[in-house]
């Protein structure tokens, strides 16, 4: 009860904007960030998904050791503009959106061709701060208005931007202005609010959504759970799959996807009206093997250089026992199972793209892993840790690695459509 009446007041700092032409430009018409603890609602769904995340794992985990995460309300990419935020390290992310637009604002087109609707609900799930998501949000948005300036009436836009609460909303709503400068000449109404929760809990009404769009983001799992029965490490002196880790490593991996991607298919199901589409935009696998090298290098050179940082007495070695990443990237084969398994959607397309890690990124490659990690680590390991030394070793690794031969990460893109039932 007090862990809900808490959520509620910090969902309440949704936002609603319109801009259009009968507002002469735009104008704030509801809300403005408000303080945590003010109890007024605006636009935005008091997500009941906290609970359930939390109740699952404590019903379904064995005993956590004392240091284990609530990554609902831990998780959040470093925020404002910093040097170090991932507003300004996220240009890897920028670069598999741009690889794969084309797609997504080809499906979107194709969506409103067939649509009736004179309203379009779009959601992007993970969209974090910094300018990613807006400026897909914008190429939404533009992609429509050019179809229907050959074809049909502009579309009513409500575009709900969702993160977990923890998320830097403030500055992603602090660049609107800039949006909008950048959207002047296109007529239209649009509205965006932020919706706070996790995609692993119910987000939205029932067939509410038009278009689902998610990138860079459903590779991270509701929870990583690697402990034994007695609460103890199962993967000891490494934060992921290792060369050297007990196959169940693997294995834990991969039953919490089997139980995240099935249940975030279900949830979407219900919110997703019949015939809307989804594109999600997520890290896998090339192959079955758990252990490869775009998969889980990186994360063994994180661990390396954290045993590094124990060895000189930085980091205490246990806690590095106890810190595993929630991340999994499922091979292909996965995914189509899982989704012909849930059977609410059609598979309307699957491309697999790679990206290459080389000498000459791996400076960007690694702030922008910190800019992922730093608050997961810091919360973890102590504020004290020194990052910089850590982020600096990593570095240094991966560069050596980067050296040897150039580091392929692999990215699907999985374009779903809501079947009728
Ligand atoms: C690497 S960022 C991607 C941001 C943006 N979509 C992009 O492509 O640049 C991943 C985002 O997913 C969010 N995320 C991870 N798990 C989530 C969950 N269960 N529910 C909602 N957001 C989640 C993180 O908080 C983070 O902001």
């Amino acid at each position: 009860m007090e862990r809900e009446g808490r959520l509620t007041k910090r969902c309440c700092f949704g936002l609603l904007l319109h801009w259009s032409r009968a507002y002469a430009g735009f104008a704030i018409v509801v809300g403005a960030f408000l303080p945590e603890g003010t109890a007024h609602a605006t636009s935005v769904l008091i997500p009941s998904n906290f609970a359930h995340d939390s109740a699952s794992s404590s019903s379904t985990t064995a005993p956590a050791p004392a240091a284990a995460m609530d990554i609902a309300r831990s998780f959040h990419m470093n925020d404002g503009e910093n040097a170090t935020s991932y507003a300004k390290n996220s240009a890897l992310q920028k670069g598999i959106i741009g690889m794969t637009n084309h797609i997504t604002m080809e499906l979107l087109k194709d969506l409103y061709m067939k649509t009736e609707s004179e309203k379009m609900v779009i959601a992007d799930l993970g969209c974090s701060s910094g300018p990613n998501s807006l400026s897909v949000v914008r190429d939404m948005v533009k992609t429509v208005a050019d179809t229907c300036r050959e074809n049909k009436p502009m579309p009513e836009f409500l575009i709900f931007l969702n993160d977990l609460p923890s998320n830097d909303f403030n500055s992603l709503f602090k660049s609107l202005p800039d949006f909008y400068t950048q959207m002047m000449g296109t007529p239209l109404i649009l509205s965006i609010a932020a919706c706070p929760g996790s995609f692993y809990g119910r987000l939205f009404p029932t067939q509410f959504l038009n278009f689902v769009y998610s990138s860079n983001s459903l590779h991270w799992l509701s929870k990583a759970r690697l402990n034994d029965e007695k609460g103890n490490s199962i993967n000891k002196g490494n934060i992921h799959i290792a060369g050297n880790s007990p196959k169940q490593v693997a294995e834990a991996y991969t039953d919490q996807f089997r139980e995240d991607f099935p249940k975030f298919l279900m949830l979407r199901a219900e919110e997703i009206v019949v015939g809307g589409r989804m594109v999600l935009i997520f890290n896998g696998r090339a192959g079955p093997d758990h252990f490869d090298r775009g998969f889980s290098l990186l994360w063994s050179l994180l661990s390396q250089s954290l045993i590094i940082m124990a060895s000189q007495g930085d980091v205490d070695i246990e806690k590095l026992d106890s810190f595993d990443a929630h991340y999994y990237g499922p091979c292909k084969n996965e995914v189509e199972e899982e989704v012909k398994k849930q059977r609410s959607f059609e598979l309307d397309r699957f491309e697999v793209i790679e990206s290459n890690i080389g000498v000459n990124n791996c400076i960007a490659v690694s702030n922008g892993i910190r800019a992922i990690q730093e608050n997961l680590i810091r919360e973890h390991f102590g504020g004290n840790i020194n990052i910089d030394k850590l982020f600096e070793l990593f570095r240094n690794l991966l560069i050596e690695e980067a050296k040897k031969e150039a580091i392929k990460t692999v990215h699907f893109i999985v374009a779903l459509r809501r079947k009728e039932m």
